[in-house]
């Protein structure tokens, strides 16, 4: 059967990658969490004195982009592949409040996104591969055959996420993470590279009203129906 590049784009906590994830496994496709290495950056630039609460070292963050080696590697025991960052599982680390906060302004730059852009594309050249994010559809691949715009209320959109991390056991408040979301929202929309946009080919899905289970039913046809040349 001919393989299909799926793009999942939308907001912050929308699911995206819970419905990317099932799609990939379904399909026997390869997953890509391209938040994932926004984020990786980010928890790079903490640890090296790069951003704080008062500081944002730009110029040392793009000097230091070739020191920082980003790898997806899967073990059979786990359900899905983990982030490396220099050769270091990272992918319990960089889902804190705090790399949530500093990894909006850390992907507003140009330099950050050439780069991992470039990675992106690579992973996707043989096709087969669902990749969530918030430019996959317009900029990493703008011919995907199949592009999913997510959306969800805010509110909506906090308490899953607030459900997430109790479940992990991180010492949050509800509000901090609402306030989270919107000022990522902020950057993500009006950044000037590559903002949160739908393409204008892409479906979009508001899954607020919708379980996991819709959810993943409505982009399983979507997906069934494309690849069979049916849409
Ligand atoms: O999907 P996520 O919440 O893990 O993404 C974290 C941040 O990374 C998000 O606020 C914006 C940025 N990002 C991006 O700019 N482009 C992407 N393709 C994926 C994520």
């Amino acid at each position: 059967m001919q393989k299909i590049t799926i793009a999942i784009d939308g907001y912050s906590s929308t699911g995206k990658s819970t419905v990317a994830k099932q799609l990939a496994d379904y399909l026997g496709y390869v997953y890509v969490d391209s938040g994932a290495m926004y984020r990786a950056v980010t928890l790079y630039a903490m640890q090296n004195g790069i951003i704080s609460k008062n500081n944002f070292d730009i110029d040392k963050l793009k000097e230091s982009l070739s020191s920082i080696h980003l790898k997806f590697k899967k073990e059979s025991n786990w359900n899905k592949a983990h982030i490396f960052l220099n050769g270091k599982d990272v992918e319990n680390e960089i889902r804190n409040l705090e790399v949530s906060e500093f990894v909006s302004p850390i992907a507003t730059i140009h330099e950050v996104r050439v780069k991992l852009v470039a990675q992106q594309q690579q992973m996707g050249l043989e096709k087969g591969v669902v990749m969530d994010g918030r430019d996959i559809g317009t900029v990493v691949f703008p011919n995907a055959e199949l592009k999913i715009f997510m959306n969800a209320s805010a509110q909506e959109r906090a308490q899953r996420r607030y459900k997430e991390l109790l479940e992990r056991g991180d010492a949050i408040s509800f509000e901090d993470i609402l306030k989270n979301i919107q000022e990522r929202d902020h950057i993500d929309t009006t950044r000037e590279d590559s903002p949160l946009r739908k393409a204008k080919d892409a479906i979009e899905i508001d899954n607020s009203e919708m379980n996991l289970e819709d959810q993943f039913h409505v982009v399983l046809q979507l997906a069934k129906d494309r690849i069979a040349g049916r849409i």
